[in-house]
């Protein structure tokens, strides 16, 4: 299967030698989401929502199917789906928007202390702002989050939880019930950071019951500058917009401006719109492939690559192996004796990419006592073969 897809990618023609196991970073692009970009740049380009002429109208037409499809894909109502840059977009829209409003002195925010920087930095402004306070969610040495101490935490000052779908350091999977349960209980509302988790599992916004929910279109094989925020209805209307300007706005005078309704109000200036056509080809491809088969084949590979890391003494894993197994698709590790950034370019000479360092979760790697360890992230075009001589390269350390 793998073999049939890493031909629709032009990087790997290009560099037949790599081995590319960065994807937690950022996916590679298939051809199909490269074509959709330039058909429009070539063929009807135009900025949106205003041309009353055939190629504008065929780009408003296009950026807001691209909506619809990334709608469909996340379950979600059209309207409740705004375009953002990334991830991080996101998270400090919501924080401004919804945040400032409805988080005051004295309130609670709680993370889980394997976040991004992304979801802790724009919760500590707006908590040093408000004067609300941040709790976070311990982390177990196994690198899974302890949910009896979360449930002693909650309390009717919580307004906020926000936390990753899965690490972007251990690759623990959260249990999203268990937050959103809990949540309720005290009326607090939920953001789910999906950036980890939209390219390796299917995501249904109404079934999870999340308030927020935010991911990046270049982690699930499409375009950087692109990413989705949900927000549940009605929640849009108790929110400010994020930035002003043209396109989002129903009527302006000298001193008064009134809005538009969600999602145009978060939608300031002109927008990403060859960008949002990529997306929705990303969105358009996956789902041609199967995300459960996409995940399947991830898991297999995860399997082997963790089998193989066992047996090795020099190699510590930082994560918790038995979820891993079952359906991870990242894992991060130490070499004993050898710092990761000196492993990942023993592995760059063999044309290997991985990614080491923090991970931007600087927080989690010092609770862990790593200043840095060596992630392997996988995406549907890796091969056994891939596993195999990254494998062979770290038994040779
Ligand atoms: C869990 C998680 N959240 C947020 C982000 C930020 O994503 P972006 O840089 O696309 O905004 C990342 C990026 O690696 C991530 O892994």
């Amino acid at each position: 299967m793998n073999k049939k897809i890493k031909c629709q990618f032009p990087l790997f023609y290009k560099h037949p030698e790599l081995i590319y196991l960065d994807n937690a970073a950022t996916t590679q692009k298939p051809q199909v989401v490269i074509d959709a970009m330039v058909d429009y740049y070539t063929d009807y380009n135009a900025n949106i929502h205003r041309g009353i002429y055939s190629s504008g109208e065929r780009a408003t037409l296009q950026y807001e199917q691209a909506r619809a499809t990334v709608a469909q894909f996340l379950k979600a109502e059209v309207d409740e789906i705004v375009f953002v840059k990334n991830a991080t977009e996101g998270i400090n829209l919501v924080t401004f928007s919804y945040g400032l409003q409805h988080v005051g002195p004295g309130d609670q925010i709680i993370l889980t202390e394997y976040e991004h920087h992304a979801n802790i930095l724009p919760w500590q402004r707006l908590a040093q702002t408000v004067g609300a306070t941040l709790a976070y969610i311990p982390v177990r040495d196994d690198g899974t989050l302890d949910y009896q101490v979360f449930e002693s935490m909650i309390s009717p000052k919580t307004k906020l939880i926000a936390c990753a779908a899965v690490s972007n350091v251990t690759g623990a999977y959260t249990d999203i019930k268990k937050i959103v349960d809990a949540a309720r209980s005290v009326g607090a509302r939920v953001l789910l950071d999906a950036a980890q988790l939209v390219a390796h599992e299917r995501v249904d916004v109404k079934k999870m019951d999340v308030d927020f929910l935010v991911c990046s279109a270049h982690k699930l094989y499409g375009p950087t500058g692109i990413g989705a925020l949900y927000i549940k209805k009605p929640l849009a209307d108790q929110m400010a917009p994020y930035q002003l300007g043209g396109s989002m706005v129903f009527d302006v005078d000298w001193h008064h401006a009134h809005y538009a309704k969600a999602p145009y109000k978060f939608e300031a200036g002109t927008q990403p719109i060859a960008q949002a056509i990529g997306f929705s080809a990303a969105i358009g491809w996956i789902e041609h492939q199967g995300i459960d088969v996409i995940a399947q084949h991830e898991h297999a590979l995860m399997q082997l690559l963790l089998h193989s890391l066992m047996t090795m003494p020099h190699i510590r894993i930082v994560g918790p192996i038995e979820q891993l197994e079952s359906k991870g698709h990242l894992v991060s590790f130490v070499v004993k004796g050898m710092h990761a950034h000196d492993v990942a370019a023993y592995l760059n000479d063999a044309h290997i990419a991985v990614r080491a360092g923090h991970h931007c979760a600087q927080p989690l790697a010092k609770k862990l006592g790593i200043d840095a360890s060596v992630r392997v992230s996988l995406g549907c075009y890796n091969t056994v073969e891939d596993i195999e001589v990254l494998v062979d390269k770290l038994r040779s350390l």
